[in-house]
């Protein structure tokens, strides 16, 4: 294991009808002004919205609307928050949504104080040093961004995926009621389902050794996704696979599986440069990115592939050939993100093999010196370009 500081502040407040708390909840965490934050109208049509401002009105509470978050958040809609939070002198933020609207409160809130332009924080030139809290209503089960520190935004000038990671990204509250999840078209669960997978995957890929509680941590979180996973493609309003896989998403990226250990990550940074390049859902985008990079990078740590296989998805070990069960498990997961609806090829999103190399050289380093991205193998564009042909 490695040394490690974990503290996750979120409070989460879960289940059935708990939605109305929202307005006591500011109250108590110290808003008076709040700018509710939200999409592109799913919650007015599923009445969240109307729920939200009953509950805020009823607490007393003075907000301002900003909706229109679209999926893969702007930052021009973050810098509009920022203009609206300072005229107005807000002093909490309220994310109604999904991981875009949760994204884009996260990057408003630490912009608000900040003299300079909120995208130096997502190019890693500024860190923030202070915040307005934000606190979230979830309306979907996927990114984890309800109880994570991160926040991803997108800047269309040169079409920018970026990540920000900071303590003050937590979110105070969130808020998680199963049956707002009821009103998604079973696309987005799908993808939502592959998303949360993915995050506790990429811990999962790790070199670090002696890491025996958080794998099983991890499998725990893969196994139950999968169970529930069926269960809720087959009915997505079965509230008990709902819940379950609503806990799933969030216990995947609060970061507790990953203690002691250093994740992989190079699939989710592949991925954004997708999502910048073409809009392309995020969870979609791993379910083509992760089997291509588990073919390109295996023979680095068969065994670590074989138990993936073996403990995942009770793939059975061929002790003569660990290559084989290997195998045998990407294909599994493939299978599995099929089950969820989602495409398999690079092709099928509209990205074609002349963009791969434009793709590659762009996408976030984490080792400046050796201009590599991902711990488990670390990548070089040419690597990260193989990885998509292995998609196309
Ligand atoms: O905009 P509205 O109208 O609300 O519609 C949304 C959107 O079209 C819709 N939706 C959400 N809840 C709904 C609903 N439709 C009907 N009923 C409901 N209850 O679903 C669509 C997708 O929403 P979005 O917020 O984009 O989904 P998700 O939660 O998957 O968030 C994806 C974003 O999160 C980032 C991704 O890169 C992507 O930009 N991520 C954020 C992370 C984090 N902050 O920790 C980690 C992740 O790895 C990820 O990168
Ligand atoms: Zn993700």
């Amino acid at each position: 294991m490695v040394n490690f500081d974990f503290k996750n502040p979120t409070r989460i407040v879960f289940g059935k009808g708990t939605i109305p708390q929202a307005g006591s909840l500011v109250k108590e965490h110290g808003g008076s002004k709040v700018l509710l934050h939200y999409g592109g109208g799913s919650i007015k049509k599923s009445g969240v919205y109307d729920t939200v401002v009953k509950s805020l009105t009823q607490a007393g509470i003075d907000f301002v609307e900003l909706g229109g978050v679209q999926p893969n958040p702007r930052l021009a809609l973050v810098k509009e928050g920022i203009k609206l939070c300072r005229e107005k002198n807000v002093d909490f933020i309220l994310a109604v949504g999904g991981g875009s609207v949760i994204d884009s409160a996260k990057a408003i809130g630490v912009g608000t104080p900040y003299d300079g332009d909120v995208w130096d924080f997502y190019l890693a030139t500024a860190v923030p040093q202070k915040n307005i809290p934000v606190a979230t209503v979830l309306t979907i089960s996927a990114a984890g961004s309800e109880m994570s520190n991160s926040s991803v935004i997108t800047n269309d000038d040169g079409k920018f995926k970026r990540f920000l990671d900071c303590p003050q990204n937590y979110p105070v509250f969130s808020i998680l009621d199963p049956e707002t999840t009821y009103s998604l078209p079973a696309y987005q669960v799908g993808c939502g389902i592959t998303d949360m997978f993915v995050h506790a995957f990429e811990r999962y890929f790790t070199t670090v050794k002696n890491v025996d509680l958080t794998d099983r941590l991890c499998e725990a979180i893969m196994k139950a996704i999968i169970n529930n996973a069926k269960r809720l493609m087959n009915n997505l309003q079965d509230y008990d696979a709902a819940a379950e896989i609503m806990w799933c998403g969030s216990l995947a990226h609060n970061n507790l599986a990953g203690t002691g250990r250093i994740g992989d990550f190079a699939s989710h940074m592949i991925e954004h440069e997708l999502s910048g390049f073409n809009d392309v859902a995020h969870g979609a985008g791993l379910a083509i990115v992760v089997p291509a990079w588990m073919k390109y990078t295996y023979k680095h740590d068969i065994p670590r592939f074989v138990q993936f296989a073996v403990r995942i998805f009770g793939v059975e070990e061929n002790f003569h050939n660990p290559e084989e069960t290997a195998l045998r498990g990407i294909e599994a997961l493939s299978e599995f993100f099929s089950s969820v609806g989602m495409p398999k090829t690079l092709k099928e999103i509209g990205i074609e093999e002349k963009d791969f190399a434009a793709i590659a050289k762009k996408i976030r380093k984490f080792d400046a010196a050796n201009d590599t991205t991902g711990n488990f193998l670390p990548l070089k564009s040419a690597d990260v370009e193989k990885i998509l042909q292995l998609a196309k």
